[in-house]
């Protein structure tokens, strides 16, 4: 433990910055070990500031040598200047200058991946959000914004591609034979969206011709063997910038679009100005070796980075605390995106149960937080699910609010009245207001507040009036720093429905319809449906129209009637999750009270309808059929027991699995997709029903399913199936599933995307030895530390693995905690992050929670990073 621990930055104290930066110049002398920065800043004070004699402080870093300083050409001794913990400070300043700054830096060892590092052959970088200051001194905050011109100088054999933001304006010799090239940037920018690539690198070129008849060039660059598996990424690009011209009027502004892949990336994706760059796992796509689900990934996060240019680029946060401002609507536009090319329901689906699964319980955890923070030590410890996801369901709920077309014009406001500033998250909601005349006073504490809001729903009918009334409470649990909450406004989409299964309509504020909008704003309050002809049964929070937990005594009979009959795809699958919910939970009492499991045979029932209703939606079936995970099952255990919850699961899966063989069997063979693999919303649903009755089939005793399965992995033509059957054989342990991870590891070995799943998988596969096997996987040739990727494959894998990780003797978390130990120094970005398992400890059951405990603590007497001093200190307060 250090003498001294770091401390906190608070949202109260922010100031804006004392001096700006009109101009930025950069020079890079590229070297792998020994990279020469040279900056020019034209700095001056701030006129907001009144007159003032602040001195200039510039942020920097321990991995940054100072080599000089001068202003105005004037070079500073060295008592004209101090160096304090990784600031450099200069108290006497003109009220204009230019500060030229010349620093040395190692890209070769960088191995945290923030800055200007190395990745395979070519030099890239990621600023975001403070890394900026490990290439020079700078105001490194998003309010400080810039217009850059950067010169690239290097040896062009090696690095014949140089690229940085804006437009390539000059290239030519320098006079000891290198090459330099000069990219100018007109958009002010913060630090964080300076990007520089060099390497020798493929490119893809296209041309995208925008509404306004501009020709934009486009151009995808990848290592040479890649270059290959760029067309579907591109294709997305095209996709993405015709939908934000048709949907927000957003058109784009520079005449070059950059992409990058690299393989070392500590995130998915970064969309700096005119240079994204991404981490290839979320670029390369080809059908042998991307799966489906890899697929839409890769369209999601292009769609994601290219509406950055608009939403947060143009207009940018005024500080970290407001990262939802961009984060945030950002991850609505590209939800929105994805929805509209593919299905509405199935994406719905697919982002709440991720939000109720994962951002839900970071909201019931140790680093609980308000979608605006308003503290944090290490703000790279706040890209979270709440910050995006929970983010994007508040803009999704302001747009339920204002409705399409005042959302449209709150948009379009908010862009204009904020091009090229640098904003709050109130800003956003001003603009929302202003443009439509709804009042969001009482709804912005959504951003204040953090936990999950809970939602308890009771009804009447009152035969003889013809009224029904539904009663509705609110609660939000105390979270860390926050122990008393506030009303929140939620709006609850509700739906009537008759016993029949019929919309049922009834009056409500004047209104006519089946479908409403009810307004919540209290703690509890009652809405009054008036002129209803028969009992309804309510159908509740359609499209999951607020992020919060909604408790409503449904019995059985009326899940299995919404599950048939609502005219909400969303409410459909929920009704179905919460029938396996409910089977699932006595199914885990039962297991934990060491009692014989024996279910309810209702579930099948509903199953089976379902696999021989021919007209359903496949994608909807499969979605219906999958099982609440274990990491669901965990979320809404009040005391988790690991165990109890995979054999509670594994016995429902075997049991539905036997009852209905026949009809997976037949399903299995009906959905089998014919003709070239495409990517398309289709063909995704028909292999996703098809692999999902595989997953049942081999479960069942019927031997023909085992051979199916291994059929498949060896027939299959595409990723998705061949995994697909790989996985089942991993999972069920079929008799050839090691030679058949062999096999896969054979063929695949020279794709370091497709060895990532085959580590991630061999990793979660449960044994007597999970850790022994584990343990050998790291020290696999294809294993590499360096790369974030495969120790997330590793240890995110073996973090599903419940016999190895969940050891009642706590080797599978001194494991997880030893590699933390290690990763602190070289990578704390990747170090924090893997620590998330361990800040569930409280809610594990006694043996295993005390267990999980020790190791925090064990890592909290190490000399810890701030990224991972943060998570540990909060998880054990
Ligand atoms: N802005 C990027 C995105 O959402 C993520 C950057 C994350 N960087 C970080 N240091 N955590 O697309
Ligand atoms: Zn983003």
């Amino acid at each position: 433990m250090k003498e001294s621990q770091p401390s906190a930055i608070l949202l109260k104290d922010y100031k804006v910055p004392p001096f700006l930066i009109d101009k930025t110049e950069l020079t890079f002398d590229l070297d792998e070990t020994n990279t020469v920065v040279t900056s020019h800043l034209h700095m001056r004070r701030n006129p907001a500031c009144g007159k003032s004699t602040q001195p200039l402080v510039l942020d920097g870093g321990e991995d940054i040598k100072l080599i000089g300083v001068a202003m105005d050409g004037y070079t500073l001794p060295s008592e004209e200047y101090r160096l304090v913990d990784d600031k450099l400070i200069i108290t006497a300043t003109a009220d204009e200058f230019v500060l030229t700054c010349e620093t040395l830096i190692d890209p070769q060892n960088n191995t945290r991946l923030e800055g200007l590092y190395r990745s395979s052959s070519m030099f890239c970088t990621q600023c975001e959000a403070e890394g900026f200051r490990h290439i020079t001194y700078y105001l490194d905050r998003p309010d400080v914004m810039s217009v850059f011109t950067t010169t690239i100088i290097a040896d062009e054999t090696r690095y014949p591609v140089m690229l940085s933001n804006g437009n390539e304006t000059e290239r030519g010799k320098t006079d000891e034979g290198k090459t330099f090239v000069v990219w100018h940037d007109p958009f002010p920018k913060p630090a964080y969206l300076f990007a520089l690539v060099a390497g020798d690198l493929a490119v893809k070129n296209d041309v995208f011709t925008t509404q306004s008849k501009r020709d934009i060039k486009l151009q995808i660059f990848t290592e040479r063997h890649n270059i290959d598996k760029v067309n579907y990424a591109m294709e997305a690009l095209k996709r993405s910038m015709r939908w934000d011209e048709e949907t927000y009027g957003r058109e784009y502004d520079l005449d070059i679009f950059m992409i990058v892949a690299v393989d070392d990336f500590n995130m998915g994706a970064m969309e700096n100005k005119g240079l994204n760059i991404f981490n290839s796992s979320c670029l390369l796509a080809s059908p042998e070796t991307t799966t489906d689900d890899a697929f839409l990934r890769v369209e999601s996060v292009v769609a994601h980075e290219y509406f950055h240019n608009w939403s947060g680029n143009r207009v940018t946060c005024r500080d970290w605390f407001q990262l939802s401002l961009k984060e945030g609507f950002t991850v609505f536009r590209d939800q929105s995106f994805s929805s509209d090319m593919h299905s509405e329901t199935v994406k719905r689906v697919e982002d709440v149960s991720f939000l109720k699964t994962a951002q839900f319980a970071e909201d019931a955890g140790p680093m609980a937080h308000p979608v605006r923070p308003s503290s944090y030590i290490e703000i790279s410890n706040f890209y979270t699910l709440t910050v995006y996801e929970k983010g994007a369901e508040i803009v999704r709920m302001i747009h339920t609010l204002l409705g399409e077309e005042a959302f449209r014009k709150g948009s379009d406001l908010y862009f204009e009245r904020h091009d090229g500033q640098a904003v709050t998250c109130d800003d956003f909601v001003a603009a929302m207001q202003d443009a439509s005349g709804v009042d969001l006073t009482l709804f912005k504490r959504w951003y204040s507040q953090a936990g999950t809001p809970v939602v308890t729903v009771t009804d009447e009918y009152d035969e003889q009036t013809k009224t029904y009334r539904l009663t509705v409470k609110q609660h939000t649990p105390a979270t860390p720093a926050q122990p008393t909450k506030l009303s929140l406004h939620i709006p609850i989409r509700v739906g009537l429905i008759s016993e029949q299964g019929d919309a049922l309509t009834a009056d409500f504020h004047n209104e006519r319809s089946d479908d409403f909008v009810l307004h919540l704003k209290d703690n509890e309050q009652t809405f009054e449906f008036t002129s209803v002809h028969s009992k309804p049964i309510p159908s509740l929070l359609r499209s999951f129209s607020a992020p919060v937990k909604l408790h409503y005594e449904y019995t059985t009979e009326q899940l299995l009637l919404l599950l048939s009959c609502d005219s909400d795809g969303f409410n459909r699958w929920s009704a179905a999750q919460q029938l396996a919910v409910n089977e699932l939970s006595q199914l885990i009492q039962q297991a934990e009270n060491g009692d014989a499991f024996s279910i309810d045979s209702n579930l099948v029932a509903g199953f089976k309808a379902l696999l021989e209703d021919e007209t359903l939606d496949p994608a909807m079936v499969a979605l219906i059929l999958k099982l609440p995970s274990q990491a669901y099952l965990s979320e809404l255990a009040e005391v988790i027991d690991p165990q109890a919850i995979k054999g509670a699961r594994h016995f429902l899966k075997v049991t539905i699995a036997n009852a209905l063989a026949a009809q997976f069997a037949d399903v299995y063979k009906k959905h089998v997709v014919m003709g070239k693999y495409q990517a398309n919303a289709q063909d995704i649903a028909h292999r996703s029903l098809k692999n999902t009755a595989l997953s049942y089939w081999a479960e069942s005793a019927d031997q023909r399913a085992q051979t199916a399965v291994a059929e498949q992995f060896k027939q299959a033509d595409n990723m998705t199936d061949q995994f697909a059957a790989l996985s089942i054989a991993v999972k069920t342990n079929h008799k050839s599933a090691q030679n058949m991870l062999t096999a896969f590891y054979e063929q695949w070995k020279a794709e370091p995307l497709v060895v990532n799943k085959w580590l991630m998988l061999s990793a979660s596969q449960e044994s007597d030895d999970a850790l022994g096997a584990v343990k050998a996987l790291m020290e696999h040739p294809s294993f590499d530390l360096k790369n974030p990727n495969k120790v997330r494959s590793v240890l995110g894998g073996f973090g599903q693995n419940t016999s190895g990780f969940h050891h009642k003797d706590g080797s599978g978390y001194q494991f997880l905690a030893d590699q933390i130990i290690v990763l602190n120094k070289r990578n704390p970005q990747l170090a924090s992050r893997l620590c998330t398992p361990l800040t569930r400890w409280k809610k594990l059951k006694p043996e295993l929670s005390v267990q999980m405990k020790q190791q925090l603590e064990r890592i909290l007497a190490e000399d810890l990073s701030k990224d991972v001093y943060e998570v540990v200190s909060k998880s054990l307060a």
